[in-house]
């Protein structure tokens, strides 16, 4: 029995695999990689959470809340930009964990990544719709609350809303683009990328145009007497709420085998976005928490919010800085929502491949060659959660997911080094074994960070993984 949970597959084969032409083509270059990585971070945790996090757990401190959850995940970026060099294959942390920890532990991190993109998908959604209601709205438009809100809080009590609707239909016509194999192309990417972009600095530049020194006064606002609630554990609770912004430098690695130099342009791409989108998180949260007391910023659109509170202009001219960026968010959301209802069902793919899921979950469309089924699985699994949970609750579920995925990288990196040290590694996380080791405990601690409720959803929803693969994908598993 031990000898098949931690049956692993061999590296060398899946080196081989990822030589041999398989359609996918090698062009993308190290710009192309840093922009789709930006294209993947930059997304709901900047344009909705800094909100959240700052009026309920840092305030102004919630700049040292980027900063530490920063810090993981570069020990992280490193660790990953090491497997990704090393193992150049589509797949992802999945892959690398079946080839060095073995199909148990490479079960829990494909099962674990569930959270990071299904759900993470439905949580940009919810982010989206706060952003196309207000938009909506600044027209005369009115989506009606019981329209565009969760029907269940973090505390699973009714609020009285029916269904985020805008939050469903974003999804649905995702994957019903995916399902026609509409994939982002490099270009596009590279478009909403600079449009992104170029809100985020537009707001930077308006936010010390109009920096009142007063709001960021007590920069760290003192405890409530609650865990998470200001002082200390308020900045280390946001940390773990906030790392949601950073999710996305991963995605990076999963289009290894279709960049041109992997070997030297996949750490560029995983670092170069990790650097680019912290700094430009640092700023922008200094602007808002300096523009808007933080108290104010518990809202869909905070970014809009502090537009708003540029004092002395002209209506018209605030009322066009609105318009542009929340047309920018909007778009920049949907890009965030498109990779991630792409990586899912790719993720799905190999696992199905390996016979962990069935063997359905493998096949391609008849006319469209694009994986159907485990498409239209992922989208109608999304839309139901985007429909139903608030963003708070949401956000936090995929930020313990993807630490635990994150935890469990960095640890088989350093693993590596001991059991396969004869492996080529183009790129190798400086310090080694200080900053694998250094990757998983930064992961835990921010994990350690997040409620005790999120803790309990975590442990059902890996419980529930445990019941399918013993029941499943330990039968079926065609590793020998
Ligand atoms: N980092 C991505 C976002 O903030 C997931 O939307």
């Amino acid at each position: 029995m031990r000898q098949k949970l931690f049956r692993t597959k061999p590296i060398d084969e899946l080196l081989k695999f990822a030589e041999t032409p398989n359609g996918l083509k090698r062009t993308l270059t190290a710009p192309n990689l840093v922009a789709l990585g930006v294209g993947a971070i930059i997304g709901a945790g900047i344009f909705v959470l800094t909100g959240t996090v700052a009026a309920q757990n840092a305030g102004p401190a919630i700049i040292l809340s980027f900063v530490l959850a920063g810090i993981a995940c570069a020990f992280a970026g490193l660790c990953y930009a090491e497997f990704a060099s090393m193992i150049p294959v589509a797949g992802s942390a999945y892959t690398y964990s079946y080839a060095t920890m073995g199909e148990f532990f490479a079960w829990i991190i494909g099962w674990d990544l569930i959270l990071e993109y299904l759900f993470g998908a439905s949580t940009v959604a919810v982010g989206w719709s706060g952003y196309v209601v207000s938009f909506l709205k600044q027209f005369g438009v009115v989506i009606p609350d019981y329209l565009s809100n969760a029907p269940i809080n973090g505390d699973g009590e009714l609020t009285g809303a029916f269904i985020n609707l805008p939050a469903v239909l974003i999804i649905v016509l995702i994957t019903l683009l995916l399902i026609l194999g509409i994939r982002e192309s490099a270009r596009f990417n590279n478009i909403v990328v600079i449009i992104k972009v170029s809100v985020i600095l537009m707001f930077i530049g308006l936010g010390f145009a109009f920096l009142n020194w007063d709001n960021l006064v007590p920069f760290i606002p003192e405890n409530t007497g609650k865990f998470g609630e200001f002082g200390w554990s308020g900045i280390f609770r946001g940390a773990g709420v906030i790392f949601f912004a950073y999710i996305g430098f991963d995605a990076v690695s999963t289009t290894a085998q279709e960049s041109k130099n992997p070997q030297r342009d996949m750490p560029i791409g995983i670092l170069g976005s990790l650097v680019l989108t912290t700094i430009l998180y640092i700023l922008v949260a200094l602007a808002l928490t300096g523009m808007v007391h933080y108290s104010l910023l518990n809202v869909a659109d905070p970014i809009a919010v502090g537009i708003d509170a540029i004092q002395g202009q002209s209506p018209t001219l605030i009322n066009a800085v609105k318009v542009l960026i929340k047309v920018g968010a909007i778009a920049g959301l949907s890009s965030v929502i498109l990779v991630m209802l792409m990586a899912q069902p790719r993720i799905f793919y190999s696992m199905g491949v390996d016979g962990l899921l069935p063997k359905s979950f493998t096949r391609l469309h008849r006319v469209y060659k694009t994986p159907y089924i485990t498409t239209l699985l992922t989208g109608g699994v999304a839309a139901i959660v985007a429909g139903l949970l608030p963003i708070d609750t949401l956000g936090e579920m995929v930020s313990i997911g993807t630490l635990l995925a994150f935890a469990l990288v960095c640890a088989s990196v350093g693993i590596l080094r001991y059991t396969r040290p004869d492996i080529h590694r183009p790129f190798k996380a400086p310090f080694s074994p200080l900053v694998p080791i250094l990757g998983t405990l930064s992961s835990l601690l921010v994990m350690a960070s997040l409620p005790g409720e999120t803790w309990l959803r975590l442990l059902i929803w890996m419980a529930i993984g445990m019941v399918i693969y013993f029941f499943y994908g330990y039968r079926h598993s065609k590793i020998e």
